[in-house]
């Protein structure tokens, strides 16, 4: 590769993929849906998987509905085809513009469990470069998520009133890092995060939100104003008090009229020290990755994959609306061992 060209999107993508291990001759799907997709990432995707020698095809998913609902666009062939391939590599539209595969729609873990990889790409160019996983992230994750899977309990807590405690023993210690590379893999370029899918009826206690946070809006990736506490009973959120945020916030969640909207679909903390908290920059990669944070989403998590650290496992069904955050200036116990002291990874494996 000629230093001239070094700053081409190709460049950086095809080093993306190559951390995945696509190798010469594999047969690799890009996929991307029929609009609202960058067509300068899946531009540079093609050139990266051409120059890798890929034996690779681009398919433009069509829109799909159910009478005047619009619904995922994994039709059946669809399904048929990315199950044939070893890799798949995603360019997601904008959000809200129409509706995407969810990693959460059975169909996924479909695909995943014949040993297919996948790499999903949905943040911006300059953020594909910026959030480029580096060696010690990479480390410190699949360290994380090591921990994390001989965990039997979660524990977060923080001078704001958080006190919250949840069960894991048989879940799974998931992790991403922006490399799928084993057989089964999914993994979503520029994050780096450790979770897990607790039991779903243990959370316990109380959450709190603060302003500067980025958990209890209905926008995803948007700062909090207010404060917004949320507790716990047998594993649902049983009140959500505060002011005009939690007001909305509330009014939304009855919206879907399903007692599993309450519940957690997954917790953990943020590894990527690239990550930039608010601002122009502020992706989806960030918000969950962000080094330090306290991620914690509610909704379906029934997302599984082959991969012993990829995927979460959970019990709340498909259909259920996925939602939630990142917290800032939280600490997080794994058993008795502290990990995040207040928003600061201090486990000394897993800085
Ligand atoms: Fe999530």
């Amino acid at each position: 590769m000629s230093e001239r060209n070094s700053s081409e999107l190709s460049t950086v993508l095809e080093k993306a993929l190559a951390l995945s291990k696509v190798q010469p001759g594999e047969r690799v799907v890009l996929l991307h849906p029929y609009i609202g997709y960058n067509a300068r990432i899946v531009e540079g995707l093609r050139v990266a998987l051409n120059n890798l020698d890929a034996d690779f095809v681009r398919l433009e998913l069509p829109p799909r509905s159910e009478g005047m609902r619009q619904v995922t666009p994994l039709g059946p062939y669809a399904v048929d085809v990315l199950k044939r391939a070893q890799m798949v590599v995603r360019v997601s539209p904008r959000p809200a513009l129409t509706p995407d595969i969810s990693v959460y729609h059975p169909s996924f873990s479909e695909i995943l469990a014949g040993g297919a990889r996948w790499l999903d790409f949905m943040i911006d160019e300059a953020s594909i470069w910026r959030l480029f996983p580096s060696p010690q992230m990479i480390e410190r994750t699949l360290a994380g998520a090591l921990r994390m899977e001989k965990a039997k309990t979660v524990r977060v807590a923080s001078d704001t009133g958080t006190d919250l405690t949840v069960q894991k023993t048989g879940r799974k210690g998931a992790e991403q890092s922006g490399i799928a590379a084993e057989p089964g893999a999914w993994d979503n370029w520029g994050f780096g995060l450790v979770c897990c899918a607790p039991l779903e009826d243990s959370a316990d206690g109380t959450y709190v939100v603060s302003p500067g946070d980025s958990a209890a809006t209905i926008e995803r990736v948007a700062i909090d104003r207010e404060r917004v506490v949320f507790r716990f009973e047998k594993g649902r959120v049983v009140s959500i008090e505060g002011g005009a945020q939690a007001e909305l916030m509330r009014m939304h969640l009855e919206s879907f009229n399903d007692p599993n909207v309450y519940r957690i679909a997954h917790i953990g903390w943020g590894t990527q020290e690239k990550a930039v908290w608010g601002g122009p920059n502020f992706t989806t990669a960030d918000w969950e990755s962000f080094y330090g944070c306290m991620m914690l989403h509610f909704g379906v998590n029934i997302f599984n994959t082959p991969a012993r650290h990829k995927g979460l496992g959970g019990k709340v069904p498909a259909g259920t609306h996925h939602w939630g955050g990142a917290v800032l200036n939280h600490s997080l116990w794994l058993d008795d061992e502290l990990i995040v002291d207040k928003g600061r990874i201090v486990a000394p494996d897993l800085k």
